[in-house]
């Protein structure tokens, strides 16, 4: 039986891949397109539904995004989100306008009522919290449909023409303070498309080893392994997909935590793996000295690693290509599209203008945290691996605030390890999503043995998430802190102050720099 899927076109939202992810939760396999593929290759595609993504435009605006309208002749279900709801409507000869002040303009969560008769929310709720963020408003709604969700502020958030299977909703379901939102998208699927649901991360193994064999032929790889989930996985990955013509190499770039670099040679040098440990610590500090400007420092490591990886592909010959294990959250972040830049990652934002090799590999460019970590373990990866906490490639230079020098390298190491140690020994790890040290660049006066101490601060950073785009600060019970505290404070030369950070993202972001 053919594969059934879905296809989300891409008008320039925010939240496309969350979209996407959220109907691969659902079991279903789809792909996000940009909205100016031909119908042709609609047709090709063969899609069992379509969903049409936000976007930051306006219908009427002269450039905006249109589909062809021979889209909703194809007799196939369309589920049209905020932008992609107001432009069915006006495709299908509804009004679309610019909501007057205070009208019917919406942002945030809204108390949203249901007409569960509808396909799109069979036993749901009749009401429920939704996240809405439009400007514009359908003034008409086209013929054929009905509505079926309103807000105080707006009669027509949600419309239906369930005849021809086509939805939209002004408010974003795939996003999580939509309550029921993703049971909204099921229903689509399930109810309105008629998936068979069998779509597994074991597929998206078997398509992505498909796609490597095909990119990388008889070519040969170097693949950037820092050790840390993402790049592991996607060792894993391409090691089944070329086998030995991996070379994964490892650079230790003198910004990893305390005995990492021997950590991560230890559990690789065990796999039947081409495998190459860079000691690159003269090289990178060198480089990064008096450099205090976070992105600036991004910029640095990501052109050298990148150097590095151009070398030993010198030493290895005829590299074509550069593999990477970055994500979805990397993607964005660093500012894919009309998104922007929040820190560049650095493997995506960071790297150089010029790169030597033939082309970039990033297999889990697609994934989000969660989804990678299932990936490793259909891979078989031990759990230590796949449900190790992100480290970022920077390293621990974006963890010491300011200006680098080996000694507060070695200051933080030893601080962030007691750090771990304790949190693990109180089972908080298995709260916790990513818990680490900073230290930051204020020194303060302190009391130690009658004498006085001028010394850093060192901060505690601790947050639950499950996707690393927001996250919420973690409630460490106070004798933990306390015992953490204690310990760094006596133990760590150069530390007289510790503090605890109790901001989530947003408004922060879960690393300091
Ligand atoms: P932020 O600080 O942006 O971090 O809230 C979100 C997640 O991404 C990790 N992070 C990075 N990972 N390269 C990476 O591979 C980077 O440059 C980078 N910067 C942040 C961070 O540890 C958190 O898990």
């Amino acid at each position: 039986m053919p594969r059934q899927s879905v296809l989300v076109l891409d008008f320039g939202g925010q939240y496309n891949q969350l979209i996407a992810r959220r109907v691969r939760e659902c079991s279903v396999y789809c792909e996000v397109k940009p909205y100016t593929i031909s119908l042709e290759e609609i047709r090709a595609f063969d899609p069992i539904g379509i969903i049409f993504t936000g976007g930051p435009n306006s219908v009427y605006d002269e450039k905006a995004p249109h589909v062809d309208p021979a889209i909703f002749t194809l007799g196939v279900p369309v589920l049209g989100i905020c932008y992609g709801c107001q432009l069915m409507a006006q495709a299908l000869g509804g009004e679309v306008t610019a909501a007057q002040a205070d009208t019917a303009r919406e942002y945030g969560k809204t108390e949203t009522f249901y007409d569960t008769g509808c396909r799109l929310f069979k036993g749901l709720p009749e009401s429920g919290i939704s996240w809405m963020s439009h400007g514009d408003y359908m003034a008409k709604v086209p013929e054929g449909f009905a509505l079926v969700g309103r807000t105080e502020a707006c009669p027509n958030v949600a419309i239906a023409d369930e005849k021809r299977g086509f939805y939209g909703v002004q408010y974003h379901p795939e996003v999580n303070h939509t309550e029921h939102g993703v049971d909204m998208i099921r229903n689509f699927l399930y109810e309105v498309c008629h998936a068979r649901g069998e779509w597994t991360m074991g597929d998206y193994k078997d398509t992505a080893i498909a796609a490597i064999r095909e990119k990388v032929g008889s070519g040969k790889v170097l693949l950037a392994l820092s050790g840390g989930v993402d790049s592991s996985v996607a060792a894993a990955l391409l090691a089944e997909a070329v086998g030995k013509q991996l070379t994964c190499v490892f650079v230790d770039h003198g910004l990893l935590r305390k005995d990492e670099g021997d950590e991560v040679e230890a559990a690789f040098s065990r796999w039947d793996l081409n495998f190459v440990r860079v000691d690159a610590e003269t090289r990178f500090l060198l480089k990064l000295a008096g450099v205090s400007e976070p992105e600036h420092k991004r910029k640095i490591i990501g052109e050298e690693f990148i150097r590095v990886f151009e070398e030993e592909a010198k030493k290895i010959g005829a590299v074509d290509f550069l593999a990477q294990g970055t994500i979805y959250p990397d993607v964005i972040e660093s500012g894919a599209g009309d998104a922007a830049v929040i820190k560049s990652h650095h493997n995506v934002g960071g790297l150089p203008d010029y790169v030597d090799f033939k082309e970039i590999i990033e297999p889990l460019r697609m994934l989000f945290k969660d989804e990678v970590r299932q990936l490793g373990r259909e891979l078989g990866l031990p759990e230590y691996l796949v449900s190790r906490q992100p480290f970022p490639g920077p390293g621990l230079a974006i963890r010491v605030i300011g200006d680098l020098t080996k000694e507060k390298l070695d200051t933080l190491r030893e601080a962030d390890a007691i750090y771990r140690q304790e949190i693990a020994a109180a089972g908080e790890d298995k709260n916790i999503n990513q818990y680490f040290a900073v230290l930051t660049n204020t020194r303060s006066v302190g009391v130690m043995g009658d004498g006085r101490t001028y010394d850093y601060t060192l901060a505690l950073r601790a947050v639950t998430t499950s996707d690393f785009m927001t996250a919420d600060w973690a409630r460490i019970p106070y004798d933990v802190l306390d015992k953490i505290s204690t310990r760094i404070v006596n133990e760590v030369k150069g530390i007289n102050r510790i503090v605890y950070d109790i901001t989530s993202k947003p408004p922060a972001t879960i690393e300091w720099e």
